[in-house]
């Protein structure tokens, strides 16, 4: 186990660069095994959850060449089994995935119940209505999700909710199907358009994703492709927020602006100077920031995915904010640990109630999910003294590199072993 040791109390500033977007990268990974053709994929991030599914796509037998640390080139001719099953595939979301693949390509899959962050009851029924109106007959078994299909026929699917795994599921396993398949109220995030494009890039024939119905014409295969992956936006809006909530002055490189207006608009609101560029956006707080209500919704809402780092920032606000969460049912479970540092946060069914406090001080505290541990670095970074974060294992999940990226900005900050009883003396020793 491993921990991140925070000295906070010091403005970010200088520049960062943006990796590939983590769940633009695991839908597309998984596509990649439907061709029997070389797919390059670029801009990969090399983070936990994406070399997961790597290694359980080589285990059915595709072959994985890792050029680079961020390019793999992919071949799924050589797949000898459907069925994917592992105990680090059983832990990430995203092995769902691998259903819509080997569904599409072999018309049978048998994959691992998903994992992922613990943030609440993550139903998949949407998906498996998916698969049933392409014909497939779907049951879960010993732990497996089973997929099977003597043959699949496009069909008009509404979702109940627009969610994002289904919608790319479904996509999947429609591109190799047989007619048209129309898809009504689909995800529009920015990472489900990734994967379409990255499908159309591969022949696949989908069209208006992005939009309120999404149109995908079956073909019979598809060919090799080099793909580059879209800039991850919940990375460059954690950054963002961080810079916000020290008092910084960052310029986040390699995003899309527009991916990130949600936040961009929230932080303008709440007293930040955003600067917009083609490619990067500079955020400066130079004082107290205010408070605001925020409720996440599907984008281009506000992410559900952002929710927790902007929750440590107006903990630090002037005045009373208020978060709502509409995605997940239980996503504030690190409140409790953001008010060991001070914060004063009250949490009502979905609604968190920020009572903005100016000053919190470190503590140690522990991340119970990836994206609620990217939030306890930020307020740490803020804070008074030392925070210790532990469990950073989620935090990697999604974030490549980010003590490093973090001290670049000026941070003091550094990973080390929990069991390193001396890691704490020799931090304080360095930085004083
Ligand atoms: C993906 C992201 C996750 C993000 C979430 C929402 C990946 C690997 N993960 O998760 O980081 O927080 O989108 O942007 O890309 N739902 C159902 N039935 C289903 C599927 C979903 O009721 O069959 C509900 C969920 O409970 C949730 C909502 O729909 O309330 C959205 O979930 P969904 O978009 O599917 O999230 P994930 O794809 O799991």
């Amino acid at each position: 186990m491993e921990q991140y040791i925070i000295k906070g109390g010091k403005p970010l500033a200088g520049e960062v660069c943006i990796g590939g977007a983590k769940n633009a990268a695991l839908g597309i990974l998984a596509a990649a095994v439907m061709a029997d053709e070389t797919v390059t994929i670029e801009n990969l991030p090399d983070i936990r959850d994406i070399n997961v599914l790597l290694q359980a796509i080589q285990e059915i037998g595709a072959t994985v060449e890792r050029v680079d640390r961020h390019t793999a080139k992919i071949n799924g001719a050589n797949i000898h089994s459907v069925i994917v099953d592992n105990d680090y595939i059983r832990r990430i979301r995203a092995s769902y995935y691998m259903l819509g693949s080997l569904l599409g390509k072999y018309k049978h899959a048998q994959v691992a119940f998903p994992g992922g962050c613990n943030i609440g009851s993550r139903p998949i029924d949407q998906h498996i209505k998916g698969f049933e109106a392409l014909g497939a007959q779907v049951q879960i078994q010993h732990g497996l999700i089973q997929a099977e299909a003597a043959k699949l026929t496009g069909s008009h699917i509404y979702l109940d909710c627009a969610s994002v795994g289904a919608t790319i599921n479904i996509m999947m396993a429609a591109c190799l199907a047989d007619g048209q398949t129309i898809i009504e109220n689909p995800a529009k995030e920015p990472h489900v358009v990734d994967v379409a494009n990255f499908l159309n890039s591969m022949g696949a024939n989908i069209k208006g994703v992005g939009t309120d119905v999404i149109r995908i014409r079956g073909v019979e295969k598809l060919h090799g492709s080099t793909y580059s992956i879209i800039p991850d936006q919940i990375e460059a809006g954690t950054f963002m927020l961080a810079a916000a909530a020290t008092k910084g002055d960052v310029l986040v490189k390699n995003v899309i602006p527009k991916h990130l207006e949600a936040l961009t608009a929230k932080l303008i609101e709440i007293g930040a100077e955003v600067e917009q560029f083609d490619d990067a956006l500079r955020v400066v707080a130079t004082r107290r920031l205010s408070h605001t209500h925020v409720k996440t919704l599907p984008y281009p809402g506000f992410p559900t995915d952002m929710q927790p780092q902007m929750t440590s920032v107006l903990a630090y606000s002037e005045g009373t904010s208020i978060v709502t969460e509409s995605i997940f049912e239980n996503r504030f479970k690190y409140v409790d640990e953001l008010a060991r540092m001070g914060a004063s946060i009250k949490v009502e069914g979905n609604t968190a109630i920020i009572d903005g406090v100016g000053r919190m001080t470190g503590a140690i505290v522990s991340a119970p999910d990836l994206r609620a541990g990217a939030a306890l670095v930020i307020a740490g970074l803020a804070a008074e003294g030392i925070t210790v974060v532990e469990q950073v294992e989620y935090i990697e999940r999604g974030y490549e590199e980010f003590e490093r990226k973090m001290r670049e900005l000026g941070a003091a900050m550094e990973k080390a072993d929990s069991e390193d009883e001396k890691a704490l003396l020799k931090f304080r020793l360095k930085v004083g």
